[in-house]
């Protein structure tokens, strides 16, 4: 038996008269909104970025993954508005929190993004409202720092308003999977939290898992994460081995995967890259220590992934003196600064390090990314302005060697091979080339 209140919120979902307000309108946030339009719900989203704000009243997207017709299907529809002023964050019933959850420069985690919307809800909170965190976060971050925030308002978590945790789980730039398509595990701080945030997430996505409570939600998310960093360190250790043993690491995942139970294959790379896997372990190993618990999977992950860029160039530099060259001087492209394939996303990709330490030892560097025109600024980079570089023929031959760091399918790796002296290939991007294999090293 749930509250009048929750019946009323619960009832307003069913009959679409529920308005949707989407906090952070970025990777996570504007999929979010496709997912809840296509379900028949109005949606107000909410950005401090009034660029982005502006953008998407245009009906223009800024994520290219994202189809600027999407948007423009929202508005035409009549069931989408955008708005930086956050005093207006009392006018939709439900309010889902997407903004960034980054580590600060301790490595800890970073909440003020979150802390802040919550100051901003605080002020503007109603009766009756449902307000949800997708942020990836550690546990109880949901009951311990956004509740006492939002009963600043006077008003009470549970009965007056309702508080759930509901991770996201984007793949970006993935078409096998849409926001809609992925179920959603959801934890509430009370029952009929998670009653109104369940019913709100069945209308609007594939399936729901609830559990117990928020804790167990936000746990969820940072175990799936982890998951990864600490099986895709196994296999960059193992590469590392396997290179000098002369045995091709992917050829043995390969191998490995035809096993048609217990294995799942992850593959090594240049480093770890995005917003998700290099970052949110980091949350839950914080919060271990500071019950004085020790999380060494996940720090041993991050050492080992956290090495593989100082790796790859050791290697690159090895394989250029194969072809009696020095690393100083020689010119390198490298290929794809984007963190992951078919993406424009460079945060945390490691393609940067890459390029820092290729400097430092003197490299004449160059990159291409079809999809990154310009080399965006990043804060704990510090690199010369560049363009990217288009991969003709004439300019492959010009260079010493390709790197390549990211595996988007717009890159000619045929050509790349033909045409360039030595293709340094940390993804296996190659593996299909049959030509001119002598020049090509992975690693
Ligand atoms: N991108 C992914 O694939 C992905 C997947 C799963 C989970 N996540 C998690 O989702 C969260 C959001 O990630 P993202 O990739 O969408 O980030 P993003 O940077 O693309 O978007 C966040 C948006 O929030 C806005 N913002 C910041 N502070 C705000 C505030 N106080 N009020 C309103 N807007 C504010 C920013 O301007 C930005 O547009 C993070 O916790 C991330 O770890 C991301």
């Amino acid at each position: 038996m749930v509250s009048a209140r929750c019946q009323s919120l619960i009832d307003s979902v069913k009959d679409r008269s529920c308005t949707v307000g989407i906090i952070g309108l970025g990777y996570v946030g504007l999929p979010l909104i496709d997912a809840f339009t296509n379900a028949g719900f109005r949606c107000l989203g909410f950005d401090v970025d009034s660029k982005k704000v502006e953008s998407l009243k245009r009906g223009e997207s800024y994520i290219k993954h994202i189809d600027s017709t999407k948007i423009a299907g929202w508005l035409k529809r009549e069931l989408f508005d955008a708005t930086d002023d956050m005093t207006r964050l009392g006018e939709p019933d439900a309010l889902l929190i997407c903004v960034p959850t980054p580590l600060d420069d301790a490595r800890d985690p970073d909440l003020s993004y979150v802390v802040g919307t919550c100051e901003y809800i605080a002020a503007a909170i109603r009766t009756g409202q449902l307000v949800v965190l997708e942020s990836t976060t550690y546990p109880t971050t949901t009951r311990d720092v956004m509740v006492p925030i939002l009963e600043r308002s006077g008003l009470k978590a549970g009965s007056d308003f309702f508080v759930a945790y509901s991770p996201e789980r984007e793949d970006p730039g993935n078409p096998e999977f849409s926001a809609a398509g992925i179920p959603k595990v959801v934890g509430a701080i009370n029952d009929d939290s998670l009653q109104c945030a369940g019913e709100l997430y069945k209308s609007a996505v594939a399936a729901i898992v609830p559990v117990s409570n928020c804790e167990v939600a936000e746990a969820a998310k940072v175990l799936e994460n982890i998951y990864r960093a600490v099986n895709i360190a196994l296999v960059n250790e193992l590469k590392t081995l396997f290179d000098s043993m002369g045995i091709d690491v992917w050829e043995v995942i390969d191998a490995a995967k035809t096993k048609p139970f217990g294995f799942h294959a992850f593959y090594p790379g240049p480093g770890l890259g995005g917003h998700c896997i290099p970052i949110d372990p980091f949350y839950l190993s914080w919060l271990a220590r500071k019950q004085g618990l020790n999380a060494r999977f996940i720090e041993l992950a991050g050492e080992v992934n956290r090495a593989m860029p100082d790796y790859v160039v050791s290697r690159t530099a090895e394989f250029l003196n194969e072809f009696r060259k020095p690393v100083r001087g020689s010119k390198i492209c490298l290929a794809g600064v984007a963190y992951k394939r078919d993406v424009d996303d460079p945060r945390e990709s490691p393609s940067f390090e890459l390029m820092e330490l290729l400097l430092r030892r003197g490299a004449d560097l160059s990159y291409s990314d079809p999809h990154v025109p310009k080399l965006p600024h990043m804060r704990h980079f510090d690199l010369p302005p560049m363009e990217s570089q288009e991969l003709t023929p004439e300019y492959l031959s010009s260079l010493d060697a390709v790197l390549i760091a990211t595996d988007h399918t717009a890159f000619d790796y045929p050509m790349m091979v033909q045409h360039a002296p030595l293709v340094i290939d940390t993804r296996n991007a190659t593996a299909s080339v049959t030509r001119f294999r002598d020049k090509i090293r992975k690693t």
